[in-house]
């Protein structure tokens, strides 16, 4: 499957290149071109940059990875060409200080999300990881496989982005409906208060033992 990286920053570049290396047509795409040339360049295998509007036409998966406003933004525009496709969400809507979550109990930047492109199949993923260890392209710490929490209303979707989740060697754990990003999203604030706010760093991931 074809793959559309909207945002080639720190999240965009290591996830597409990682799924440029495990065997996904990535298409990396950004605000400034360069930017996305610069990560195609980098990931190399197959992947190639576009704009923002080719790339989310070429592709039946999109990864957002641009900051949340940005992104309620970019999707108005983009949403006649985001029908039927598959939306990956890592998003997180964080207060200015990034000390609070934006939203949240009542719905989640993945809800408000699918609210504005509600013909898209929206699947939150990769939040509650930190692009170091996309970057890394290594999902075990310590021998503990890093879990990925993903939900979504699309069983299709959500199965098609297990299998990316799988193949880059996390453990992809079904957490419900797109609803439930209420519950993952706050997971994210609490790994980024670990990793910055009580000093572990950003070499650190959640595992979910069953
Ligand atoms: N960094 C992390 O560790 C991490 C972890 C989990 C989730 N996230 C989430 O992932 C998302 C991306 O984070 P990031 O760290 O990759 O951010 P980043 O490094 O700042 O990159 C943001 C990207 O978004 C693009 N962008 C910004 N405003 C835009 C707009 N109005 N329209 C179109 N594109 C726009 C930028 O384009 P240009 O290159 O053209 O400027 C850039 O490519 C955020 O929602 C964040 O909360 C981040």
């Amino acid at each position: 499957m074809k793959l559309a990286v909207i945002g080639s920053g720190n999240i965009g570049k290591s996830i597409g290149a990682w799924a440029a290396v495990s065997g996904y047509e990535v298409i990396f795409s950004a605000r400034n071109l360069q930017h996305a040339q610069e990560a195609a360049e980098a990931a190399g295998h197959n992947s190639r940059s576009a704009s923002i509007i080719d790339a989310v036409k070429e592709a039946g998966m999109v990864l957002l990875a641009v900051p949340y406003g940005a992104a309620l933004e970019l999707l108005a525009e983009l949403k006649p060409l985001l029908q039927g496709k598959i939306l990956i969400d890592p998003t997180n809507a964080l207060t200015a200080d990034y000390s609070g979550l934006a939203l949240g109990f009542t719905t989640s930047a993945a809800e408000e999300i699918a609210k504005i492109v509600p013909e898209t199949k929206v699947v939150k993923a990769f939040n509650t990881i930190f692009a170091s260890i996309f970057a890394s392209q290594n999902p075990i710490i310590k021998g503990n496989t890093i879990s990925v929490f993903y939900a979504g209303d699309n069983k299709d979707a959500k199965s098609e982005v297990a299998a990316l989740i799988s193949k880059l060697g996390f453990d992809a754990v079904d957490s419900g409906p797109l609803a439930a990003s209420r519950n993952i999203e706050p997971l994210a604030l609490l790994n980024i208060s670990l990793g910055y706010g009580l000093g572990h760093g950003t070499s650190i991931g959640f595992t979910f033992v069953r």
